[in-house]
């Protein structure tokens, strides 16, 4: 009865009160709400948007249907969250050069969606890295190495998993109160002290827009705050591909470059020091931002996180000497070639969605659920806007399985690409910020 009075008040457009919230979480937890019954909860969240309350009442509940980790380290316990992009490898940096400067990272990761590359089909580039841990696995090396990006076990926000798969085919993901909750209740059940989150904004993001974005990383600071978690956000461009890299082995090289300083991506250690900075300063462990700024800079060039990435590879499963070795370590594809574009001139445009589009159509992603990735595939040297490109200077390399998938992919890239005549600046990084 109390389902339907909860459903019947959201249809009518009155808003869910933190009580409801909390008991719809618990019955949906506890197997008592229908699947209809949770598709239309959150199909009514989609028409009646939550109250500041609510939205902690639910967050928190989902968050508390699970495991929730406490820790006693002797440093702060942060992490960093991203929306998703194409080309994002920024948490492979970031979590080895917080650890590297003094703090600990339990980061839960998730796979690709849709378009975009996931954190954990990355490191499962790296042979023998296990992401599917045991809670007491992650708490162990997180408490060793300083550092551990694994996947949400079954005990993480439950709630949140059975929400996420209904409202996956009600066409319900799309409500910033209901991304905010489902984000946030897996974040916080890793037991952060502070989170600083990257939303992407731009034509490869799944924000397109400058107001959509902010409302997503406000929504997202004033809850994680009010959860008890000081949270930053930081709205960065993903109108191209962050890194020049997009494929999960190709991102796992490009990371390996950037954190041995053998070809550092400018973008990834700009990115990486901006967005630790934040969550250093929110912890109070340095007094502003720009300071966290330069202490992940000297965890970058002194090599400290390279040799903690190291570490936390081998401990969960990966080659010990993959620091060393990784060229030899990471699969490659059989077929390479340039992509040359139709003519010489400058990228005027990209659509950084299709680009992230040809590496799940390489194999490089998911096109149904439990489809296999080759780890392989995918787009280096991806030429960014405003670069001048000609026969000598490729759009991008293609690695693929077959000839016959490289040419699909190659008219792809092709098709994304616009070329111009003149010069254009390359785009502002770090488009704004959200403070509590
Ligand atoms: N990622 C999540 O974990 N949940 C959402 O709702 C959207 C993106």
């Amino acid at each position: 009865m109390q389902a339907r009075r909860v459903l019947s008040h959201l249809r009518m457009g009155q808003p869910l009160t933190s009580d409801d919230a909390r008991w719809m979480v618990e019955a949906l937890s506890a197997g008592d709400l229908s699947d209809a019954q949770a598709g239309a909860f959150a199909m009514g969240i989609c028409h009646t948007p939550l109250s500041m309350e609510a939205r902690t009442a639910l967050t928190r509940a989902m968050r508390d249907s699970g495991d929730v980790l406490t820790w006693d380290l002797p440093g702060p316990v942060l992490d960093k969250h991203s929306t998703g992009g194409v080309g994002d490898c920024i948490s492979l940096i970031l979590a080895p050069a917080l650890a590297a400067c003094g703090a600990y990272v339990p980061m839960i990761s998730g796979r690709g969606l849709g378009h975009t590359g996931g954190t954990l089909d990355k490191l499962e580039a790296i042979p023998g890295y296990r992401v599917e841990v045991s809670a007491d696995r992650l708490r162990q090396v997180t408490q060793d190495v300083g550092c551990a990006i694994v996947g949400p076990n079954a005990d993480i926000a439950p709630a949140d998993k059975r929400l996420y798969a209904v409202r996956d085919v009600t066409g319900t993901v799309e409500s910033v109160d209901l991304i905010t909750a489902s984000i946030l209740s897996k974040k916080l059940a890793a037991g952060l002290e502070a989170l600083v989150l990257d939303v992407k904004l731009g034509n490869g993001a799944f924000m397109t827009t400058r107001e959509e974005a902010q409302m997503l990383a406000r929504s997202l600071v004033e809850t994680a705050n009010a959860a008890g978690c000081r949270a930053t956000a930081l709205i960065t461009d993903m109108s191209q591909p962050l890194a020049t890299a997009a494929g999960n082995a190709l991102e796992v090289i490009e990371v390996m470059e950037t954190l041995t300083r053998s070809g550092v991506t400018h973008a990834l250690w700009e990115l990486t020091c901006a967005l630790g900075g934040q969550v250093l300063h929110a912890a109070d462990l340095v007094l502003t931002p720009e300071q966290g700024a330069d202490e992940v800079s000297t965890a970058l060039s002194s090599g400290a996180a390279a040799e903690t990435f190291g570490r936390m590879v081998s401990a969960l499963g990966g080659p010990a000497d993959f620091v060393d070795r990784w060229r030899d370590r990471l699969p490659a594809a059989p077929v390479i070639r340039q992509i040359r574009p139709p003519r010489a001139g400058f990228v005027a445009g990209l659509d950084t969605r299709a680009i992230g589009e040809v590496v799940v159509g390489l194999g490089g992603g998911r096109l149904r659920e439990g489809d296999r990735i080759n780890p392989a595939v995918g787009l280096s040297q991806i030429a960014g806007l405003g670069e001048e490109v000609s026969q000598d200077r490729p759009l991008a390399q293609l690695h693929a399985a077959s000839e016959a998938e490289a040419d699909r992919a190659e008219n792809a890239v092709l098709r994304a690409y616009r070329i111009g005549d003149v010069p254009l600046d390359p785009p502002t990084l770090i488009l704004g910020s959200v403070y509590p």
